[in-house]
């Protein structure tokens, strides 16, 4: 009865890391999904972690009932304070529901699935390009998928007059997804000031913002400067929905932890809204897992582990940035010993202005490298991407930095 069934390709980012686990040469290299390693290439569980494992583990009191629906309630309500601010008005006022789903992914398929039961517009407008999985998210939802503009190959920058004007001509209650920091795959993020005109502008025409926050922490190091936009949307007084993963920023990928919130206008539509999540998680997988929830809620609510996060958190990010900068140089020279090679023979220019590199942030690099170079790459030096030219920085440490160099600079020749 199956026979018909056709074989699937591979995704095509967690199947990069397929790919790269049959290749036997010991010099291979993967960038291809945001995971975090060490300058050893290795990954990384968080010493706060192992900490709080080690307290959970200790308690004896601790058992493994099931969860309620909706989660742990401590972790609910200290990820709404991490992404809302400790001090914001809509969680004094009770506004704010926030379910445990399993990493971004669940969060955003659960939000995905209230949308398309409760909410009277079913288009969502997505950034070009975004992380590889959103459309089949907001797809198998029920939802309708629209591009907006976001990204400009010529500068390596924010399209932003090109954003307005797709969000500008959308119709007025359509959702809107918004990369809250670190955009995946691009690097590139709206600053403070375009942040207000998109606001302004989304709010005018009463489109509906749904922020995804896997990187908050990761993009500058501080939890509260990576989550502005998604509280200058909250500070308004308006709705607004947001996914946030503890995949990257706590190294939890495995353990699959994230939350929704939903953010209403009052706490009574907040409590009919968490009623109606409950009726789209039960049939869904019935209620969350317990651990990466627990240890998450000890970190969050015990302030010596909070602060050795915080500072585990920002020698993650300053790694990743420090990365940027040595590809740079390292490519920067390349460049100079090329255009110096070839003014003295023939007249050529240097291959590439690599700027990008350390102007974009978060966790990815969008090179600029196409799907043929991508695959020279691959091809010639084992070094595994996706084929959109996306790098994961948090992969890079420095001793592979010239390796990547080189096989970049041939690429580009090539
Ligand atoms: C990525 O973009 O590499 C990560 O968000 C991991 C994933 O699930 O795709």
């Amino acid at each position: 009865v199956f026979s018909h069934v056709v074989q699937a390709p591979e995704d095509p980012i967690l199947g990069v890391t397929v790919a790269y686990n049959k290749d036997p040469n010991p010099i291979k290299l993967n960038l291809g999904v945001g995971a975090y390693r060490t300058e050893e290439g290795k990954p990384l569980v968080l010493n706060v972690v192992r900490r709080a494992e080690q307290m959970l583990v200790n308690d004896q009191s601790r058992v493994k009932e099931y969860l309620p629906i909706i989660g742990l309630s401590d972790f609910n309500k200290s990820s709404a304070k991490l992404i809302f601010g400790a001090d914001s008005t809509a969680i004094q006022e009770n506004r704010v529901t926030t379910v445990q789903c399993l990493s971004g992914t669940g969060s955003l398929r659960v939000g995905a699935e209230f949308l398309a039961r409760h909410y009277h517009e079913h288009t969502i407008y997505i950034p070009q390009p975004t992380w590889g999985n959103h459309p089949k998210i907001f797809n198998l939802a029920g939802l309708s998928v629209k591009p907006y503009r976001y990204y400009n190959p010529q500068t390596r920058g924010l399209d932003f007059q090109g954003l307005l004007e797709d969000l500008g001509a959308a119709p007025s209650g359509a959702i809107v997804l918004l990369h809250a920091c670190a955009h995946n795959p691009t690097g590139v993020d709206p600053t403070l000031d375009q942040w207000e005109q998109i606001r302004q502008l989304m709010r005018s025409k009463g489109l509906l913002p749904f922020f995804d926050s896997a990187y908050q922490g990761f993009a500058s190091g501080s939890l509260d400067a990576d989550a502005q936009s998604v509280r200058m949307f909250v500070a308004d007084g308006g709705e607004c929905l947001a996914a946030q993963s503890y995949a990257k920023n706590m190294g939890l990928y495995g353990e699959r932890v994230g939350a929704l919130s939903i953010v209403c206008k009052t706490a009574d539509v907040a409590s009919r809204v968490e009623s109606q999540l409950k009726m789209v998680i039960r049939p869904m997988y019935s209620n969350p897992p317990i651990h990466g929830a627990s240890i998450v809620a000890v970190i969050l609510k015990d302030r010596d582990l909070y602060n050795e996060w915080t500072v585990e958190l920002k020698a993650m990010a300053d790694r990743i940035i420090s990365m940027r900068k040595q590809l740079f140089d390292a490519l920067q020279a390349k460049g100079m010993a090329y255009k110096l090679l070839f003014t003295l023979v023939i007249h050529v220019c240097t291959p590439g202005d690599w700027s990008h590199i350390i102007k974009q942030i978060g966790m990815f690099t969008f090179t600029g490298l196409n799907t043929e170079q991508v695959a020279f790459m691959t091809r010639e030096y084992h070094i595994y991407m996706t084929s959109d030219g996306r790098i994961s920085m948090a992969g890079l440490n420095s001793r592979k930095v010239p390796h990547l160099a080189d096989a970049i600079h041939a690429a580009v020749a090539s």
